[in-house]
């Protein structure tokens, strides 16, 4: 059974600050953390790990491989580095972090498939224990699988309230591959939505714990970030209430809102 939620690392800067919000998240009790090489901060997200004193078999941490390291021994190298950045011997789950784009590659679909075949061998040799895909559509998926060895168990995907890719769940839903929710808060812009706020104040709760209940009812689990104990602390309290089915289709209608405007077909800065 896998930690309900998952701890964020992206945009905590790369220096010691991260060793001491990582460290504050292990004593407020996560012990699953999405980290990134893109992010910049993997040597202080190791640090905050290893001076939690946390064994690390009861340690969850995933790794995402950079989109300009999708060839085959570049992907090789590249997740050892994130290994030795982290100081840690392997990845419980490592990630494609994009497909290549539909929108620079004529031939993306045989960029993500050498990128995929480079995660099979690096599971082959042990080094990561489980591979998987990050914002991958369902034709990103499809070509995928259709030439994959071992199919991915994890799509990590923009998911929050006004933005629920409902293709994207039924498809994964029905190939047993569980999905992760970035920005379940919608990067912290949705906790001002009056829907959100009044179901919260229904269950004494905040309109964070809402999102992230949300997520959880959906069977997905939410990778949430904040630099705050108190916020670590309340955003892990979502295991004592439940939203009813009229909340739940009341925030599965909300129109799009905090999206943050990246679409894996489309987006060119990411190559
Ligand atoms: N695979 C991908 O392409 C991809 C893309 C984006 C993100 N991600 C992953 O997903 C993680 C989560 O995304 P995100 O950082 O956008 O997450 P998020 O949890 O939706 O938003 C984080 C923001 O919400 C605020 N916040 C968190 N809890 C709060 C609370 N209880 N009350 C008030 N404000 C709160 C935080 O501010 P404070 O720090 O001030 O509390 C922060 O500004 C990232 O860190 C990263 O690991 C992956």
């Amino acid at each position: 059974m896998p930690d309900p939620i998952a701890f964020g690392t992206w945009k905590l800067p790369p220096d010691d600050e991260t060793a001491r919000v990582i460290l504050a998240a292990c004593q407020a009790g996560y012990r699953r953390f999405d980290t990134a090489y893109a992010y910049t901060n993997e040597p202080f997200v190791g640090d905050g790990l290893k001076q939690s004193g946390i064994a690390r078999e009861q340690l969850f941490i995933s790794g995402k491989l950079w989109n300009s390291k999708r060839q085959f021994a570049a992907a090789q190298k590249a997740c050892r580095k994130s290994l030795k950045n982290l100081q840690i011997e392997f990845f419980d789950q490592f990630l494609l972090h994009w497909p290549a784009s539909p929108a620079v590659h004529t031939n993306w679909r045989d960029i993500t498939a050498e990128a995929w075949r480079a995660l099979e061998k690096l599971k082959e040799d042990g080094v990561v224990r489980t591979i998987g895909v990050c914002n991958f559509k369902v034709h990103h998926l499809e070509a995928l699988m259709d030439m994959a060895q071992i199919a991915p168990e994890i799509n990590q995907i923009e998911l929050h309230p006004g933005w629920l890719p409902q293709k994207e769940i039924d498809f994964c839903n029905k190939h047993g591959i569980q999905i992760e929710a970035w920005s379940p808060l919608g990067n912290g812009l949705l906790l001002n939505n009056p829907e959100l706020q009044q179901i919260a104040q229904a269950h004494s709760k905040t309109p964070a714990q809402v999102c992230l209940r949300w997520c959880m009812q959906h069977n997905v689990i939410p990778i949430t970030k904040t630099t705050h104990p108190d916020h670590m602390k309340s955003n892990l309290k979502i295991d004592d209430f439940c939203l009813t089915n009229t909340e739940m289709q009341c925030i599965d209608a909300m129109p799009v809102c905090a999206f943050s405007g990246l679409d894996p077909d489309t987006i060119t800065q990411f190559g």
